[in-house]
């Protein structure tokens, strides 16, 4: 079953979310076919668990912090998004990692942590246009995984920095090519492509026999877009 998270990251407040996800339903896409996985931000949580009761839907947090409680302000800790009903945790999106200074070091922590709450970590990993240029790919990728790698149940979210937001995409071979390279080091991972995906290229990233899902932006908080994109997986 093919996999899509869909991050909303820091868009739609509070009521913005609850009127989306009632449009949402009132569309009723088909989503049976799809392991659909919804990443709000942190507030809308809880309600989202309740809004999803009889639908087959999951919830991913965007960020965890790596320490179980204490003297953290401003932190959320895995066990209270295991409690929100989350079953996945992005970790070491690049925005976080561009914003908020997070290394490798920290992505592992998180990683950790969100492993022993009992959620499956996806682990955001892509190079820079720079290194992308340069035909760095490859290193950069390796460098990412080091840490992660053995981390089991582990998704790993290929995610090209140049990619995200601009609406350039790899080749298809490009993608290919690190999805294998990400299976060869982690064979026990679920991999994820993320990076400007839309209704006009979700059919070449279906084409990828190793990939198993899709991780989407800016499209998931789109409707009706985003109920036609989920549908024709049908099709597809
Ligand atoms: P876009 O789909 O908006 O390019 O964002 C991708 C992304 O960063 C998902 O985590």
């Amino acid at each position: 079953m093919l996999n899509i998270v869909a991050n909303w990251k820091m868009n739609l407040s509070f009521i913005e979310s609850e009127i989306f996800m009632g449009k949402f339903f009132q569309q009723q896409p088909e989503i049976d076919h799809l392991n659909l996985i919804l990443a709000p931000s942190f507030p809308f949580l809880p309600k989202l668990k309740e809004m999803i009761q009889n639908h087959p839907i999951q919830i991913a947090a965007q960020d965890t912090f790596w320490m179980k409680s204490g003297a953290y302000t401003g932190e959320v800790s895995p066990l209270m998004l295991k409690e929100m009903g989350c079953s996945y945790v992005l970790v070491g999106h690049s925005e976080r990692r561009q914003y908020f200074g997070e290394t490798d070091i920290i992505v592992e922590k998180k990683a950790i942590a969100v492993h022993q709450a009992r959620m499956i970590p996806i682990v955001c990993i892509g190079e820079h246009r720079e290194s992308y240029e340069e035909g760095k790919t490859r290193n950069v990728i390796l460098q990412q995984l080091e840490r992660v790698k053995s981390i089991n149940p582990l998704w790993v979210a290929y995610e090209p920095v140049w990619s995200i937001g601009s609406g350039k995409i790899p080749s298809k071979e490009e993608v290919a090519k690190v999805t294998d390279l990400i299976l060869s080091e982690c064979p026990h991972a679920n991999v994820l492509y993320g990076g400007s995906v839309s209704i006009d290229n979700q059919r070449m990233f279906c084409s990828i026999d190793s990939l198993h899902g899709l991780l989407v932006g800016g499209l998931s908080v789109k409707l009706p877009d985003f109920c036609v994109f989920l549908e024709k997986f049908k099709n597809i």
